[in-house]
């Protein structure tokens, strides 16, 4: 289940509904879609996968990228695998830990771990959502927002795309705001 954090407060929110009703003016939404795959569970437990294995684990997760190719046209989709002492977490911190937009949407399909989503909502105040393996979430383009993992580093992600190259960031130099680390 999602969790939403407020900076300045420091107020949480678990209630599904208030969540969705604080990031419905900037049209991100969150969607919770049980992980059914035959196959997949062995798969998400280990904490690496080669790349054999990724291919195998998105293919279990294939009927989700199906429907989504019907009902909203998306053409490609990937997985993101990150991990306690993965090599490129300095340099994927750096350049997602900072405010910044796309130009084409971001949709992600957490499968195993948890990430951190943060936002500004339309009176300025920064939040911050904590999505698990479930949660589907769809950032629209041009939204400001971050990401950053949490102190468990360990998350793995489906990624789903309408064109590529629209997700390149396009920093906004807003300054982030403190966070509790969840
Ligand atoms: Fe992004």
């Amino acid at each position: 289940m999602a969790t939403l954090q407020y900076a300045e407060s420091a107020q949480r929110v678990t209630d599904a509904a208030q969540i969705a009703a604080t990031l419905a003016p900037l049209g991100v939404t969150l969607q919770a879609i049980p992980l059914t795959g035959a196959g997949a569970a062995a798969l998400l437990a280990q904490p690496q996968l080669a790349a054999e294995a990724q291919v195998a684990l998105l293919a279990a997760l294939d009927e989700v990228f199906q429907r989504l190719q019907r009902e909203k046209g998306y053409q490609e989709r990937d997985l993101v695998v990150l991990y306690p002492g993965h090599p490129q977490l300095p340099e994927l911190n750096a350049r997602f830990h900072r405010v910044h937009t796309h130009d084409d949407e971001e949709v992600r399909y957490i499968v195993d771990g948890e990430g951190v989503f943060g936002f500004v909502l339309e009176d300025g105040a920064q939040v911050e959502l904590t999505v698990h393996a479930g949660d589907y979430i769809h950032i629209p383009a041009d939204v400001e927002h971050w990401f950053r993992l949490n102190d468990a580093q360990r998350i793995k992600a489906v990624r789903y795309f309408s064109a590529r190259g629209g997700w390149t960031p396009h920093y906004t130099d807003r300054a982030l705001q403190h966070f509790p680390n969840p």
